[in-house]
């Protein structure tokens, strides 16, 4: 559909942040129009993202869990191998019907939408090519825009993605068979929560990682345990190592590797499929950026102000285009703030980096808020940290999953919440509790005083508070 009145603001990009923004902003009474060239709205994260992945994590947790725990617990399940099938259409149902809702929310709130490819004109007008064929281009005026064209994959240059036998993300969400052997490289979020779902269907998983540590950022206590409860699931990990070569022959891949040590070790490595998850890269292609001049940082993401405001004062930008993690629930917040903005300036956007928990979806699950130790020693801050074991916690042991623990640190003098990490069942679910202390700043001391159901895997934050500050009572 043509948009002929001019637009208060037009959103670049229908993720997470595109998406949030533009309903927000029909909210707060603005004209908006969203234009995303996918076909379906919801970005990275709804369609070759977060849902994908955690649809595919969670039904082939159920696939291990009943194959390998039910035993254990009384339940003699027959043997079956999985219907990978089946398992891809529970994936696009969940997938569909989300992006599909998107639609529905953007009718409700009154968002124009575009499906088309958007280039700035000017820096008052948007050009639209629409995806459909049959439709033609168009041109929208408009008083701000927002860019919010997320982010892609990297890959090496001498290492193209075929989507078949090397993939990247998006190939990984999608294989029409399970890989005999996989060979990962890079061992961030995405490598070890897509390895995760093809291990789980009967892959062998060897990950391939640069540093001498998985999970990115990660606390490194927690990043050890991960690695040490994978390595148990048979996970297999060459690190600290890098990838020197891949050939692919007869739809057989060859990934040579060196170790990076004081004496590198040559490796071979066969592999029916080799994953990149090297990291990924801001994307504003062809969006016209050089020709109205908007400033580009020197790590290529689009440089903005705190108000999420570039060089040119009505054209901000926001998510993965941006500086911080590259989330989901960032991005969204984001989208938030800049509409906020727009509609009245004296609003302020400042989004506390600190305060953005992170997860990876493994088993056991990781999630994480504010500092790590390795962050506060370099900072020179004193804190006091507070840990418990889920396998001190009762809930934990009455459903017999109590792998991990729960890491509170707190400013030694104060008490003040500077961090949390948990690696445990529900750990996602879990970090919230923390996370919402730290956003009213509360005291280690103020969680270890409130009390908790039981039983619970909460009360495992409780006590590794109590711990920080005084003793744990179960430990
Ligand atoms: P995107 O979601 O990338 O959306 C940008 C949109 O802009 C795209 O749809 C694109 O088509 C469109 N676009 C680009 N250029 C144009 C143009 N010129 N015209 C029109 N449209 C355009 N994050 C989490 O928080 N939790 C997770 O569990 C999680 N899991 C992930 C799993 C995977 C496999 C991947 C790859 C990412 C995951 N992420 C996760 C990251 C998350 O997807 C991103 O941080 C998030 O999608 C960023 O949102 P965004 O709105 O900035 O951009
Ligand atoms: P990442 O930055 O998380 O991890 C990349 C890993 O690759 C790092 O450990 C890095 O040391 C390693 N690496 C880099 N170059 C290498 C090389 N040449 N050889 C071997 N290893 C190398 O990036 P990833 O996993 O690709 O994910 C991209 C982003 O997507 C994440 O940063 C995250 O923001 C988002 N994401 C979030 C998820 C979540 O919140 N659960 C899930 C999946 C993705």
């Amino acid at each position: 559909s043509k948009i002929t009145e001019e637009q208060d603001v037009v959103i670049i990009g229908g993720g997470p942040g595109g998406y949030v923004a533009a309903i927000k902003a029909a909210q707060l009474g603005l004209k908006v129009t969203c234009v995303d060239k996918r076909g379906s709205f919801g970005g990275t994260c709804l369609n070759v993202g977060c849902i994908p992945s955690k649809a595919l994590l969670h039904t082939t947790h159920m696939y291990h869990t009943a194959m390998h725990e039910f035993p254990k617990y009384g339940i003699e399940s027959p043997k079956s191998a999985p219907n990978l099938k089946k398992i891809m259409a529970h994936k696009r149902s969940a997938v569909t019907s989300l992006t599909k809702g998107i639609e529905y929310l953007f009718k409700k709130n009154k968002v124009n939408y575009i499906k088309g490819t958007a280039t700035i004109n000017s820096v008052n007008e948007i050009g639209v090519v629409p995806l459909k064929k049959s439709e033609d281009e168009s041109t929208i005026k408009t008083k701000n825009i927002v860019i919010a064209t997320g982010s892609d994959y990297i890959t090496f240059p001498w290492l193209p993605v075929d989507e078949e036998v090397i993939v990247s993300s998006t190939g990984a969400l999608s294989l029409s068979k399970v890989p005999k052997k996989m060979v990962v490289i890079g061992g961030g979020v995405i490598g070890l929560e897509l390895g995760t779902v093809w291990k789980r269907l009967g892959a062998e998983v060897t990950v391939v990682e640069l540093l001498n540590n998985i999970g990115g950022t990660l606390d490194l206590e927690v990043a050890k345990e991960l690695k040490k409860q994978l390595s148990r699931q048979k996970m297999k990990f060459l690190m600290p190592a890098k990838v020197t070569n891949v050939t692919v022959k007869n739809k057989l891949a060859t990934v040579e590797v060196q170790t990076c040590c004081k004496n590198p070790q040559k490796k071979k490595l066969e592999a029916d499929c080799v994953l990149v998850s090297v990291g990924r890269k801001p994307y504003y292609e062809g969006l016209g950026l050089e020709k109205i001049g908007v400033q580009i940082n020197n790590d290529r993401r689009i440089n903005v102000n705190d108000h999420l405001q570039t060089n040119i004062p009505n054209i901000y930008a926001i998510g993965d285009v941006i500086h911080g993690p590259m989330l989901a629930h960032k991005a969204e917040e984001e989208g938030v703030a800049v509409v906020e903005r727009i509609a009245d300036p004296n609003k302020s956007t400042m989004l506390n980096h600190k305060l953005i928990p992170g997860v990876i979806y493994t088993d056991p699950e990781v999630a994480s808020v504010g500092c790590t130790e390795e962050e506060l020693k370099g900072a020179g801050v004193e804190y006091r940290v507070g840990k418990f074991p889920y396998l001190a916690n009762s809930r934990a042991k009455a459903v017999g999953d109590f792998k991990g623990f729960v890491k509170i640190i707190a400013h030694l003098k104060t008490g003040e919440l500077l961090g949390a990490h948990i690696i445990g069942s529900n750990a996602s679910e879990a970090i919230h509790e923390v996370a919402l202390g730290m956003n009213l700043n509360c005291t280690d001391k103020d969680i270890g005083e409130m009390c908790h159901a039981h039983p619970t895997l909460s009360e495992a934050i409780k006590e590794a508070a109590m711990a920080g500050y005084f003793k744990a009572i179960h430990l």
